[in-house]
Order: structure tokens, then sequence, then C-alpha cells
């Protein structure tokens, strides 16, 4: 038996396990269906051969000294290296979009890779990085389907640093209704992810505002979930069915999932109510609300429009200066 060992990690594989927290994927080359299938077939010394001889079902003889087994490592790409972040509130409008792409460019600007995965039907985040039109390149879609490789649905948004994206629109939709029979549907996205060939520091992934079936692959695939609340809305209501949907995940299927944090968005200080709003999620999530609070800013509500992050768009603005901080402050955490 053959065994070569290489840096780059290739897909498909044909099985994967992890060393010391690095993972090491192989693939099987010259297998046995290849010789029963003509396409490797054994010379006649190496059929008559006994070294080592061993009988397929149809009762061929093969020769296991050919086979050879491929070890694909990538020592740059370690499990725990890796944060999933999944930006997550089933309430509509709380600025989940606009906070991962913006804190993904900041992470990036900071000198972090950064993969931001769109797994919202309405493809919003796709439409704010500026991928509009996505015609028939596959999306986050076919990746959780099987249909495409994650590696080649990925586009690089040219930001202030670049950053990539992990694109989705309408086609979506049906997903829920197709993977709603499909057995181990909630651990799909998390399988997609392993098959990353770049070494990401953060993975960001824009949730639509429901606990749907791709939520909980969402809350599957992530290390963490950030919590966006808006300060005009009574935000704790729409956590009572948020935080036991993130305990029954911990339980069932992923234990390491924990609060990476909760981000007061479009806090307006002349609205009295926001002041109270601010002190109830205080009050309730003491040490995972983040201090930086984003303000309402125009130049943020502006930015999509254009396709742009807040800092292609804005670089000075408070919004940009806001964004920048949170990202900072995720650092700090995450590390
Ligand atoms: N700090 C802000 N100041 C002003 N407008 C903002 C701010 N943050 C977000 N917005 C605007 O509020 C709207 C809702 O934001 P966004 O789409 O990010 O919310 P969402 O939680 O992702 O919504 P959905 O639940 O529909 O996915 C958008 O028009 C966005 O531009
Ligand atoms: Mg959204």
């Amino acid at each position: 038996m053959i065994v070569k060992t290489t840096r780059q990690r290739r897909n498909p594989v044909d099985g994967k396990f992890s060393v010391n927290g690095i993972y090491i994927c192989f693939r099987v080359e010259n297998k046995l269906d290849d010789f029963s299938s003509g396409r490797d077939k054994p010379s006649p010394k190496e059929k008559s051969s006994k070294s080592s001889p061993r009988r397929s079902k149809k009762g061929e003889r093969h020769d296991l000294t050919r086979t050879s087994l491929t070890l694909y490592y990538n020592t740059e790409r370690e499990v725990n290296t890796m944060r999933v972040l999944a930006f997550v509130n089933q309430k509509g409008g709380v600025a989940k979009t606009t906070s991962a792409l913006n804190i993904g460019a900041a992470l990036a600007i900071e000198g972090k890779s950064v993969l931001l995965v769109d797994l919202d039907p309405q493809g919003s985040l796709s439409k704010c990085a500026g991928f509009r039109s996505l015609d028939d390149d596959p999306t986050t879609y076919e990746v959780i389907k099987g249909d495409a490789d994650i590696n080649q649905a990925i586009k690089t948004k040219q930001g202030v640093k670049p950053y990539d994206v992990l694109p989705t629109d309408i086609r979506m939709s049906g997903a829920e209704i197709e993977l709603i029979s499909v057995p181990g549907r909630d651990t799909l996205l998390k399988e997609a992810l392993d098959g990353l060939e770049k070494a990401y520091d953060y993975v960001l992934i824009d949730c639509s505002p429901s606990l749907n079936i791709l939520t909980l692959m969402a809350l599957t695939a992530s290390n963490k979930i950030i919590i966006p609340v808006a300060a005009q809305y009574m935000p704790l209501d729409g956590m009572a069915q948020l935080l036991p949907t993130v305990e029954l995940v911990k339980k069932r299927l992923n234990k390491g999932l924990a609060i990476g944090g909760v981000l007061i968005t479009m806090y307006d200080s002349r609205r009295s109510m926001d002041k109270g709003i601010i002190e109830a999620i205080n009050g309730r999530f003491t040490d995972e609300t983040f201090n930086t609070i984003i303000k309402n800013n125009s130049k943020i509500a502006e930015a999509p429009t254009y396709g742009k992050d807040i800092f292609e768009y804005a670089p000075k603005s408070a919004g940009a200066d806001a964004y920048r901080a949170v990202a900072k402050e995720i650092i700090e955490r995450e590390g």
C-alpha cells in the first residue's frame, strides 16, 4: 500500500479524522471497484501474484499493494481555530444582516480572514454585499443540498480589505420543505463548512427571522450566537422563544454552542423608551451584552443601496466607528 501525504485539502474525500486538532482527510485511489470496472486492470503478472490476494464479491482477485491511500492535511486549519458565529433573532428587522456584513468587513480590516454565509432566502446579505444577480451560480442552497462544492460557490468581496461571501437568493426558499424529510438535515451546513479549503478565522452566518430548519442548521454549525436586538422593540419578549431553542440545540445537536454576545442596535438616545430597553437587556445579559451600542445612523441604512458595507460607503461615519468597535470586542472575546 502506498501512502502519500499532501498539504492541500481536496474534495471529495473518502473520509476524515482529526489528530491533535488537525484534520486529516483521506482518499483511497485504485479502489477494488476500480479494478472490477476495468479502469485500472492488474497486469497478467499481477493477476498471478500471490502477494496480497483478496477475493471481491464477484470472485475477482485484487492486489492490495496497488491501492494507494492519500492523506490530505492542512496544518493551518485546526479544528478549533475557526470561529463560527450565527447572527440569530427570530424578530425581523433588528439588524442581523447589517451587523453580520459590517462586523465581517471590520474583522477583515483587522486582519482576520472572514467568510460570510447567507442562509436567508431573502438573500439580503448577498445583495447588501453587492451580489445582486447570481444567475446560475451555485449558492448556499446547492451547497447544503450537496449539489455544489462550497469552495466553488464562494465569492470574494473586494471591500476595504477583501472578505468572502457564500451568497444565496430566492432559490433557498424551497429548502425548508425539501429538507424536511432528509435525515441528519441539521448537520448539513456544518458538513459543508467542514469541506472548506481555506482556513478562515471567522465564519459569520446570517439567519432569517425565524427559528426554522435553516436556523437550526446554523445553530448546529456554530460555536457562538450573536443576538442583535433593536432598541426600539421590547426585545426580551422575542428571546422567550430563542433561548429555549438554543438550549435544545445544545442538548441534542451541538453541546459547545454558547451565546457570544447580545448587540443593541438602532438605538436612539432621544427616545426615552430606548434607555429602559438597554437597562433591561443589560440586566438580563450582563456579561454577554457588548459595550458598544449601534445607534441609528443614516449612513448604515444607505450603504446597502450601493451594495457596500459601511467601511466602503462611509468610513468616517459614526456607524463605521461603532461596527469597528464591536469587531474589536469580538476579537477580544474570541481571539
Ligand atoms: N444602525 C442603523 N441605523 C439605521 N438603519 C439601520 C441600522 N441598522 C440597520 N438598519 C436598517 O434597518 C433595516 C433592517 O436591517 P436588517 O435587514 O439588517 O435587519 P434583519 O434583522 O437582518 O432583518 P430580517 O429579519 O428581515 O432579516 C435595514 O433597512 C437596514 O438598513
Ligand atoms: Mg436579514
